[in-house]
Protein backbone atom coordinates (compact mmCIF):
# COMPACT_ATOMS: atom_id res chain seq x y z
CA UNK A 1 0.00 0.00 0.00
CA UNK A 2 1.24 3.26 -0.96
CA UNK A 3 1.39 4.54 3.28
CA UNK A 4 4.59 2.54 3.58
CA UNK A 5 6.59 4.35 1.13
CA UNK A 6 8.93 6.37 3.59
CA UNK A 7 8.83 9.90 1.17
CA UNK A 8 4.65 9.35 0.12
CA UNK A 9 3.33 8.19 3.88
CA UNK A 10 0.21 9.81 2.63
CA UNK A 11 -1.88 7.35 0.85
CA UNK A 12 -3.17 8.68 -2.56
CA UNK A 13 -6.94 8.32 -1.20
CA UNK A 14 -5.85 10.42 1.93
CA UNK A 15 -4.17 12.98 -0.41
CA UNK A 16 -7.12 13.08 -2.56
CA UNK A 17 -9.70 13.61 0.50
CA UNK A 18 -7.04 16.71 1.53
CA UNK A 19 -7.56 18.13 -1.62
CA UNK A 20 -10.85 18.08 -2.11
CA UNK A 21 -11.01 19.88 1.14
CA UNK A 22 -9.08 23.22 -0.85
CA UNK A 23 -12.24 25.01 -1.69
CA UNK A 24 -13.82 24.39 1.83
CA UNK A 25 -11.26 26.59 3.34
CA UNK A 26 -10.13 29.85 2.54
CA UNK A 27 -6.39 29.52 2.25
CA UNK A 28 -4.31 26.54 2.15
CA UNK A 29 -2.67 27.46 6.20
CA UNK A 30 -6.10 27.15 7.47
CA UNK A 31 -5.98 23.69 5.94
CA UNK A 32 -3.11 22.07 7.97
CA UNK A 33 -5.11 21.17 11.12
CA UNK A 34 -7.85 19.35 9.40
CA UNK A 35 -5.00 17.69 7.13
CA UNK A 36 -3.06 16.57 10.10
CA UNK A 37 -6.75 14.94 11.64
CA UNK A 38 -6.88 13.08 8.66
CA UNK A 39 -3.30 12.07 8.60
CA UNK A 40 -3.29 10.90 12.31
CA UNK A 41 -6.64 9.42 11.68
CA UNK A 42 -5.77 7.14 8.72
CA UNK A 43 -2.10 6.74 9.52
CA UNK A 44 -2.46 6.55 13.58
CA UNK A 45 0.02 9.18 14.02
CA UNK A 46 2.15 11.99 11.85
CA UNK A 47 5.86 11.22 11.47
CA UNK A 48 8.01 13.60 9.88
CA UNK A 49 7.89 12.22 6.21
CA UNK A 50 3.45 12.94 6.53
CA UNK A 51 4.81 16.67 7.34
CA UNK A 52 7.16 16.70 4.34
CA UNK A 53 4.95 14.94 2.27
CA UNK A 54 2.20 17.40 3.36
CA UNK A 55 3.87 20.27 2.70
CA UNK A 56 4.57 19.08 -0.77
CA UNK A 57 0.60 18.87 -1.23
CA UNK A 58 -0.15 22.25 0.18
CA UNK A 59 2.58 23.96 -0.83
CA UNK A 60 3.72 25.75 2.48
CA UNK A 61 7.07 24.84 4.43
CA UNK A 62 7.26 21.92 5.85
CA UNK A 63 8.60 23.65 9.41
CA UNK A 64 5.69 26.08 9.53
CA UNK A 65 3.55 22.19 9.36
CA UNK A 66 5.59 21.39 11.31
CA UNK A 67 5.37 23.74 14.43
CA UNK A 68 1.20 23.85 14.06
CA UNK A 69 1.64 19.92 14.95
CA UNK A 70 3.78 20.32 17.56
CA UNK A 71 1.52 23.10 19.44
CA UNK A 72 -0.89 20.33 19.44
CA UNK A 73 -0.13 17.43 22.09
CA UNK A 74 -2.71 15.46 20.17
CA UNK A 75 -0.66 14.84 17.01
CA UNK A 76 1.47 11.81 17.52
CA UNK A 77 5.06 11.80 16.02
CA UNK A 78 6.93 9.22 17.05
CA UNK A 79 5.48 6.12 16.50
CA UNK A 80 1.75 5.11 16.49
CA UNK A 81 -1.36 5.26 18.18
CA UNK A 82 -3.24 2.48 19.82
CA UNK A 83 -6.71 1.76 19.05
CA UNK A 84 -7.71 3.54 22.68
CA UNK A 85 -5.62 6.29 23.73
CA UNK A 86 -5.98 6.90 27.40
CA UNK A 87 -5.89 10.04 28.63
CA UNK A 88 -5.17 10.67 32.07
CA UNK A 89 -6.08 14.43 34.18
CA UNK A 90 -3.13 15.60 36.05
CA UNK A 91 -4.79 18.88 36.79
CA UNK A 92 -5.00 20.26 39.75
CA UNK A 93 -8.58 18.44 40.83
CA UNK A 94 -7.79 15.28 39.26
CA UNK A 95 -4.35 15.10 40.75
CA UNK A 96 -5.79 15.86 44.49
CA UNK A 97 -8.24 13.14 43.95
CA UNK A 98 -6.04 10.27 42.72
CA UNK A 99 -5.41 11.16 38.91
CA UNK A 100 -1.48 10.80 39.66
CA UNK A 101 -2.11 7.39 41.09
CA UNK A 102 -3.98 6.20 38.30
CA UNK A 103 -1.46 7.20 35.80
CA UNK A 104 1.19 5.39 37.64
CA UNK A 105 -1.17 2.09 38.05
CA UNK A 106 -1.82 2.80 34.15
CA UNK A 107 1.75 2.44 33.47
CA UNK A 108 2.47 -0.15 35.70
CA UNK A 109 -0.57 -2.14 34.44
CA UNK A 110 0.26 -1.40 31.14
CA UNK A 111 3.65 -1.81 31.14
CA UNK A 112 3.78 1.67 29.40
CA UNK A 113 5.10 5.23 30.20
CA UNK A 114 3.02 8.21 29.23
CA UNK A 115 3.58 8.95 25.15
CA UNK A 116 4.19 4.76 24.52
CA UNK A 117 1.70 2.54 23.34
CA UNK A 118 1.04 -1.60 24.28
CA UNK A 119 3.33 -3.68 21.74
CA UNK A 120 -0.46 -5.26 20.74
CA UNK A 121 -1.39 -1.61 19.57
CA UNK A 122 -4.20 -1.82 21.68
CA UNK A 123 -3.74 0.99 24.65
CA UNK A 124 -1.62 4.06 23.86
CA UNK A 125 -1.28 6.23 27.47
CA UNK A 126 -1.32 9.84 27.67
CA UNK A 127 -1.25 12.17 30.55
CA UNK A 128 -3.45 15.20 29.91
CA UNK A 129 -3.94 18.75 31.36
CA UNK A 130 -7.84 19.44 32.31
CA UNK A 131 -10.64 17.57 30.77
CA UNK A 132 -13.28 19.97 31.92
CA UNK A 133 -14.59 17.42 34.39
CA UNK A 134 -13.33 18.99 37.45
CA UNK A 135 -16.61 18.23 39.21
CA UNK A 136 -16.08 14.38 38.67
CA UNK A 137 -12.30 13.88 39.25
CA UNK A 138 -9.95 11.97 38.61
CA UNK A 139 -11.65 11.79 34.76
CA UNK A 140 -10.30 9.70 32.70
CA UNK A 141 -10.97 10.11 28.65
CA UNK A 142 -10.59 7.46 26.41
CA UNK A 143 -10.25 8.28 22.58
CA UNK A 144 -13.64 10.42 22.97
CA UNK A 145 -15.44 8.95 25.83
CA UNK A 146 -15.19 10.78 29.28
CA UNK A 147 -15.38 8.25 32.39
CA UNK A 148 -15.51 9.89 35.82
CA UNK A 149 -15.05 9.49 39.22
CA UNK A 150 -12.07 6.59 38.19
CA UNK A 151 -10.53 4.50 40.60
CA UNK A 152 -8.26 1.27 40.19
CA UNK A 153 -11.16 -0.76 40.19
CA UNK A 154 -12.92 0.78 37.32
CA UNK A 155 -10.03 1.33 35.69
CA UNK A 156 -9.60 -2.75 35.81
CA UNK A 157 -13.03 -2.96 34.67
CA UNK A 158 -12.64 -1.04 31.63
CA UNK A 159 -9.37 -2.52 30.28
CA UNK A 160 -10.82 -5.56 30.58
CA UNK A 161 -14.14 -4.82 28.79
CA UNK A 162 -12.05 -2.47 25.55
CA UNK A 163 -9.36 -5.44 25.26
CA UNK A 164 -12.06 -8.14 25.13
CA UNK A 165 -12.47 -9.61 21.46
CA UNK A 166 -15.93 -9.09 21.62
CA UNK A 167 -16.18 -5.54 22.44
CA UNK A 168 -17.09 -4.16 18.89
CA UNK A 169 -13.88 -2.11 18.30
CA UNK A 170 -11.65 -4.94 18.96
CA UNK A 171 -12.96 -7.88 17.24
CA UNK A 172 -11.71 -6.83 14.14
CA UNK A 173 -8.30 -5.38 13.63
CA UNK A 174 -5.74 -4.30 16.70
CA UNK A 175 -4.68 -0.92 14.69
CA UNK A 176 -6.62 1.91 13.02
CA UNK A 177 -4.02 1.43 9.47
S1 LIG B 1 -8.68 18.97 36.65
FE1 LIG B 1 -9.12 17.06 35.76
S2 LIG B 1 -10.88 17.46 34.59
FE2 LIG B 1 -10.33 19.40 35.35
Amino acid sequence: MAEQDSEQPIAPETEEAIRWLFGRYPTRRALVLPALHLIQERLGGVPAAAVRHLARILELPAPEIQDTLSFYGFFKQDGRIGRYRIWVCRSLSCAICGGEDLLGYLTEKLGIQPGQTTPDGLFTLEHAECLGACDFAPAVLVNEELYPKMDREKLDRLLAELAAPAHPATAGATNNA
